[in-house]
């Protein structure tokens, strides 16, 4: 059967890489988490003190470092890499959180990712979630999803998220963090977020989790079918 390529975008928090967690699963189709590779350049940023605003440094920074993924072991889950070592434990703080989306407006971070993204995609077989992927990253993809919820129903789930992973942060920050994101990614010069002429919108404000990925997954099986 023919593979496809499913491209997921849409806003801070709105499900996406739970979705296309488990999208992916039902496909029998390889995840790819983008923003977790833009969180991961981050954390390096973090650690190594580098000044965002000296674009050269930023650039030798980027030509040091390797992100891809790899399986962990204790899992089985598949979990970013930074220079080969896996640091999922590292980018979801929100010290990573407040700054990802000022990395991920740095022209030569993207043109360092997205090529990255590119190489993944070559066997095609992928869900693929994050800003651009529809509109830059796979502007060809053949199901192009972007997905969307009101912001407060995203901060309630996002809470939920990170009080299971032991990270704390009170309701409030959690909108303004996510209002904030939603504005620098949209607004950015660098490939903002928007929706693709050809994306199908799904806003999942009142969506249980399972109609969500049951809605991709029928429109995916629609398509492998004609292809
Ligand atoms: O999906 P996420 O919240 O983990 O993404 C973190 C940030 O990375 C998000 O604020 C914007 C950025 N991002 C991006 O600019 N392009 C992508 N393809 C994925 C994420």
């Amino acid at each position: 059967m023919k593979k496809i390529i499913v491209a997921l975008d849409g806003h801070a928090g709105c499900g996406k890489s739970s979705t296309a967690k488990i999208v992916s699963k039902e496909l029998g189709y390889v995840y790819i988490d983008t923003g977790a590779m833009y969180r991961a350049v981050t954390f390096h940023f973090l650690e190594n003190k580098i000044n965002l605003e000296n674009l050269d440094d930023v650039e030798s920074e980027l030509a040091k470092i390797t992100v891809g993924f790899d399986k962990n072991p204790e899992t089985g889950a598949i979990e970013v890499t930074l220079n080969g070592e896996r640091v999922e434990a590292h980018i979801r703080t929100m010290e990573v959180t407040n700054n990802v989306s000022n990395v991920s407006a740095i022209k030569s971070v993207r043109t360092f990712l997205v090529a990255e993204q590119q190489k993944m995609g070559i066997e095609k077989g992928i869900v693929m979630d994050g800003r651009d992927i529809g509109t830059v990253v796979f502007p060809t993809a053949e199901l192009k999803v972007f997905m969307t919820a009101d912001v407060e129903e995203r901060a309630r789930r996002r809470q939920i998220e990170m009080e299971s992973k032991g990270l704390t942060a009170s309701f409030e920050e959690i909108v303004e963090n996510l209002k904030e994101r939603d504005h620098i990614d949209s607004t950015r010069e660098e490939s903002p977020l928007r929706k693709a002429d050809d994306a199908l919108v799904l806003d999942t404000t009142n969506l249980k989790f399972d109609d969500q990925v049951k809605q991709i997954v029928d429109w995916a099986n629609a398509l492998i079918k004609n292809n």
